[in-house]
């Protein structure tokens, strides 16, 4: 394989303007894309700013930032706010179904990905007035809580706070990766679920976690899942990076 061009030369007005057919920013696209694949421009890396390749492709600003924003929309870039543009995980953006009750962990294996967890608490607490609302507890119940940053492909995609009541889950040491397999030891994994997806802007202390930001856009998610009984057994917060995650819901028209 040839060994990949130096940034100056494949951003070189020749270099661009021979590069496949087309209007010009799809061309320099083309070149970033490619730049992108063999690693010249590695994943967490910056890019020059849109003056610096108009400049060294010799193309007007509008060119360089149409052909920017194409990569962006398509996720290998991402834009962070104050401090420039720059390669995005090359997990690209994950689609996850709305209707099928996975885990993290099922939701990763399925797209080849290998997951793991930093651990940020795991313990038996007192419920907090939602979890005790969530988990239909009493003042005397426990909870065993889980907080956890989600990481794939080396890459962390989520924080997740799940509290679990305790009767299903005395030892919290006892989960190591999945936590629904976990449960599903003790057949007490969840048959259904209710979900809550809210915008938000990231804090400092989840922005620092997540390599995003201060500010970057998230997705907040609740999740209460249910046994077959009907008996409410997890209640999950969590916080999904909003440049990573497409959700998508199959729709149906309603028959009458
Ligand atoms: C998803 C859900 C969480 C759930 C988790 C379990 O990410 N949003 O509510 O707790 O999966 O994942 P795992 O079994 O990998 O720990």
């Amino acid at each position: 394989m040839d060994k990949p061009l130096d940034i100056r030369t494949a951003l070189s007005p020749e270099h661009v303007r021979s590069t496949g057919e087309g209007p010009l920013y799809m061309r320099l696209r083309r070149v970033l894309d490619e730049m992108i694949a063999n690693g010249r421009l590695d994943q967490g890396h910056a890019l020059p700013t849109e003056r610096d390749i108009a400049e060294m492709t010799g193309l007007s600003r509008v060119t360089v930032r149409k052909a920017v924003d194409d990569l962006v929309k398509s996720g290998q870039l991402m834009r962070r706010r104050g401090s420039g543009t720059f390669v995005a995980s090359q997990i690209g953006r994950v689609e996850q179904s709305l209707s099928k009750l996975t885990s993290f962990t099922e939701d990763m294996a399925r797209r080849g990905l290998v997951t793991r967890s930093v651990w940020l608490n795991r313990g038996v607490y007192s419920p907090s007035p939602d979890e005790t609302m969530a988990l239909g507890l009493t003042i005397d119940d426990r909870v065993a809580r889980f907080e956890r940053l989600r990481i794939a492909a080396d890459t962390p995609l989520a924080i997740e706070r799940a509290a679990i009541a305790s009767e299903y889950m005395p030892d919290p040491e006892t989960v190591t990766s999945s936590l629904y397999e976990a449960l599903g030891r003790r057949q007490a994994r969840p048959y259904r679920a209710t979900q809550r997806i809210s915008a938000r802007k990231v804090d400092d202390e989840d922005a620092r976690l997540l390599d995003i930001a201060v500010g970057d856009a998230v997705l907040q998610i609740e999740r209460v899942s249910y046994l077959a009984s009907g008996r409410a057994i997890e209640f999950t917060r969590s916080i999904y990076r909003g440049d990573a995650y497409d959700f998508v819901a199959e729709l149906r028209i309603q028959e009458s």
